[in-house]
């Protein structure tokens, strides 16, 4: 059996089943291709010295924060993940028409209807695909891989584009030194196709406990606070955060839920070759890794150039590792990630170069079926 199924998700079917009808009911899944775009204007600690009551010593010292990337004037979320979203399609050798759909994960959406998927279904002309957003937070690139992977292993799509992006800029308030700090823009892009056995996505995991709502939170715009001019007077269309409760949440949860979806596939920590975690806090990051038993040149980290882009970071993470030849076919590759709501995610895959080399392969068997 290759590919389990966590809580919240398709169960799957029991160990015993002949190996065929499991085969032909749900076949594994592997990412084909991964693209990355990040604002291009540099805003650095020494910068934001000038801009609210802080020192590139405190951001570094309790963040790991050197720098951070925000877009353009005028530049939105659908713009960076259509820069991502093209890289991913080339990198997996298939052309926008090849697509059945695009989900994107995020908070920050180009306006909160249309999808921002949509958009970037409309850039790329994707005119066979159907397009949604997800929107969950820092956790919603393992939840898009999530809903994603089901309709590829159930056979129904063979190409999903799974996108995680955020414009944290926009709705950072850049007076409140205890957020505006940590959060930068951009986005990252992966296209699931189908994998050969025992390859791809092994296991997901996602949880949720609504009790944790307030600690992080953009309060006004919804149906709730709807805008007004107060709202825009209180402030209330920026993050809000209970920066500490958030930490020890997510020094816990990140553990526990990197070890529940290891269980799940029967792995043990010492067989992660690549632990790729939500970059929110370098601190937060070694204290997983140190309770995993992860050595530190297995981790992932690129928090000090983007600082927390909410649900881009994995999926950037995963792009630059790719790029600088850390990850090597069949290695295996933990991607945890915690955030609002609150919510956590974890993802287990065995890697596979489920790209150029395959495609056309794929597409020959694509036709048949
Ligand atoms: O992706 C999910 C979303 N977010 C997170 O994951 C963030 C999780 N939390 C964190 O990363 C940390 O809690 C922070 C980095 C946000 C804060 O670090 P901390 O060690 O928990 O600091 P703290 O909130 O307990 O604040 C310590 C002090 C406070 O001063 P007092 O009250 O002790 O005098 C803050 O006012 O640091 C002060 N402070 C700052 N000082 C200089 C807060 N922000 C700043 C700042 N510069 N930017």
């Amino acid at each position: 059996m290759v590919l389990t199924l966590g809580p919240g998700v398709a169960e799957a079917p029991a160990r015993n089943l002949p190996r065929g009808l499991w085969s032909s009911r749900f076949r594994p899944v592997g990412i084909a291709g991964v693209g990355v775009a990040v604002g291009e204007r540099v805003l650095t600690n020494h910068d934001l010295e000038r801009m609210v009551d802080t020192t590139d010593e405190w951001i570094r010292t309790r963040t790991g924060i050197v720098e951070r990337r925000l877009v353009a004037p005028g530049q939105a979320a659908s713009d960076l993940a259509t820069s991502a979203a093209r890289q991913a399609l080339e990198q997996a050798g298939l052309e926008p028409d090849d697509l059945d759909l695009i989900i994107v994960a995020t908070v920050t959406p180009d306006t909160p209807f249309p999808a921002t998927s949509c958009l970037v279904q409309r850039n790329l002309e994707a005119r066979r695909a159907a397009a949604f957003d997800l929107s969950v937070g820092c956790t919603g690139f393992i939840y898009g891989l999530s809903v994603g992977s089901q309709f590829v292993s159930s056979g129904r799509y063979s190409a999903v584009l799974v996108i995680g992006v955020e414009v944290l800029s926009s709705i950072v308030d850049w007076t409140d030194r205890n957020t505006c700090v940590l959060f930068g823009d951009g986005a990252g892009a992966a296209v699931l196709r189908p994998a050969s056995e025992g390859m791809g996505i092994l296991a997901i995991h996602l949880g949720s406990d609504g009790r944790g709502a307030d600690l992080l939170k953009l309060p006004a715009g919804g149906s709730r606070l709807p805008a007004s001019a107060e709202t825009v007077a209180r402030r209330l269309h920026y993050v809000q955060m209970e920066g500490s409760e958030v930490f020890k949440f997510a020094v816990k949860v990140m553990a526990q839920a990197s070890l529940g979806v290891l269980r799940r596939c029967g792995l043990k920590r010492s067989d992660i070759d690549l632990l790729i975690p939500h970059q929110a806090n370098l601190r937060i990051i070694e204290a997983a890794a140190e309770r995993l038993g992860v050595p530190w040149d297995r981790v992932v980290v690129n928090i000090h150039r983007y600082g927390n882009m909410s649900s881009a970071s994995i999926p950037v993470a995963l792009g630059e590792a790719l790029a600088e030849g850390r990850v090597r076919e069949g290695d295996v590759i933990l991607m945890v990630a915690f955030g609002a709501g609150l919510s956590w995610a974890s993802c287990v895959m065995r890697w596979e170069d489920v790209g150029r080399t395959r495609t056309q392969a794929l597409r020959e068997v694509d036709a048949d079926g």
